[in-house]
């Protein structure tokens, strides 16, 4: 049976470019909805411009109250029926509540290789600690953050003059074949673990 998936984004929405693309053939898995957290998040016109159907909730009308926020975004969820989500670039914490709802069926993309640098400025803070190795990571949601089972891992050798942003852009690179490699077995019922290159 073809597992259907739906993309949360907050930005350009390239991850999800990339999980789109590779959602075709025999992959067990299509896409099914792309939701973001504000109208203009770049990521809905470019999933609108693949075809497929896109949808945001807006979390600043809901101010503090993100027990609100979480059920329109749920409710919506819930209209695709979808079998799994895939968090790429979503910025919003997601609550515990939340994440009990789509506690393993729900993946995120994380700009480092965890359990190092959890959080945000990833790039900035392996460059600080002058690691030699950085990457990403896939992982299943938990409700704690960035602290969910890792089902991928993709590393970058990190150059001596690498800045935040050309260290940022290596391991987007990275990304765009983890995440699809993971999902493809995840997809599958297979949990494990990708590693790349
Ligand atoms: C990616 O680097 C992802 O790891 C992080 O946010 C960025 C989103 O990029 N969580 P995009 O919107 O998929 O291009």
């Amino acid at each position: 049976m073809t597992r259907r998936v739906a993309i949360l984004l907050s930005g350009g929405g390239s991850n999800m470019v990339a999980l789109a693309r590779s959602m075709t053939g025999d992959h067990p898995a299509r896409p099914v909805l792309v939701m973001a957290n504000s109208a203009d998040a770049g990521g809905l016109d470019k999933a609108r411009a693949m075809g497929f159907e896109t949808d945001y909730v807006d979390h600043r009308p809901f101010g503090g109250d993100r027990a609100a926020f979480e059920d329109a975004l749920h409710a919506r969820l819930m209209q695709a029926a979808p079998d799994i989500v895939c968090l790429a670039g979503f910025m919003r914490v997601l609550t515990e509540g939340f994440v009990r709802r789509w506690q393993g069926r729900m993946l995120n993309i994380h700009p480092s290789l965890l359990p190092k640098y959890r959080g945000l400025h990833t790039h900035a803070r392996a460059l600080a600690a002058g690691e030699s190795l950085h990457g990403c990571t896939v992982h299943e949601v938990t409700p704690e953050l960035d602290e969910g089972p890792i089902l991928g891992q993709a590393t970058v050798a990190v150059l001596p003059d690498d800045t935040p942003d050309t260290l940022a852009a290596r391991v987007l690179v990275m990304e765009h074949q983890l995440y699809p490699a993971v999902l493809r077995r995840f997809a599958a019922g297979d949990r494990s673990l990708v590693t790349l290159p």
